[in-house]
């Protein structure tokens, strides 16, 4: 069993989002995904019930989770799928710690903007698992991904060469049990990063 924690101090950069495509992008090839909702708005459970309402469910459970229970998965006890996919509320450092401390590999999605980089450096240098900053909503050729990759590379932080386009398509996977192919791409890099 691999656990992947999707965590980023700041809200809104696409945590739900990446966890939930990278779930779907991994069921695709054949893998037994849960996802553990750490979060109590409850964004990847909602997402869930939407498909159940559709009739069209996930391959995969969505399950609500404490810290009890992600302190047990640090453990390694109580799960049998292959992966375990954490989704994570925004500044909670507490519940972000213990999702951290279960994972085997940590992934920080952020937006390509000095606001959003600068909490996602204080994520990943509060990890001590091996992290990888995802870069998602990003608009292709523009000064501020330029700058942003410059900044990841002097920091020296580690990061997806796949990065996620800002684009409507992606906003509307919301609720559905479809993936796209650029997270299929990351779902590739990170199976490479685990040795899977
Ligand atoms: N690549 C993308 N292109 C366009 N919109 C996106 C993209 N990724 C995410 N979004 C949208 O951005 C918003 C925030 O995404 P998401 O809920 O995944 O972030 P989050 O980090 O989980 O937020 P929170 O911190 O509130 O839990 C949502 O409306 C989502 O549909
Ligand atoms: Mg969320």
């Amino acid at each position: 069993m691999k656990v992947v924690t999707v965590a980023c101090d700041k809200g809104g950069t696409g945590k739900t989002t990446s966890a939930m495509c990278l779930a779907i992008s991994l069921s695709k090839l054949g893998k037994s995904v849960v996802v553990f909702d750490a979060d109590n708005t409850g964004g990847a459970t909602t997402w869930e019930a939407c498909t159940k309402d559709d009739g069209k469910p996930l391959p995969f459970q969505v399950v609500p989770v404490n810290r009890p229970k992600l302190d047990r998965l640090a453990k390694r006890k109580g799960e049998e799928e292959d992966f375990v996919i954490i989704d994570t509320p925004p500044s909670d450092t507490a519940i972000i710690n213990s999702a951290i401390e279960a994972a085997d590999l940590v992934i920080i999605p952020t937006q390509p903007s000095r606001a959003d980089t600068f909490l996602a450096g204080d994520t990943y240098r509060s990890s001590d698992k091996p992290s990888y900053i995802l870069l998602t909503r990003v608009k292709a050729r523009t000064k501020l991904l330029k700058e942003t990759l410059k900044e990841l590379q002097d920091a020296e932080f580690m990061y997806f060469p796949t990065y996620i386009s800002e684009s409507e398509s992606v906003k509307r996977l919301y609720g559905g049990n479809e993936t796209s192919p650029q997270y299929d791409k990351v779902c590739q890099e990170m199976l490479k990063l685990l040795d899977e």
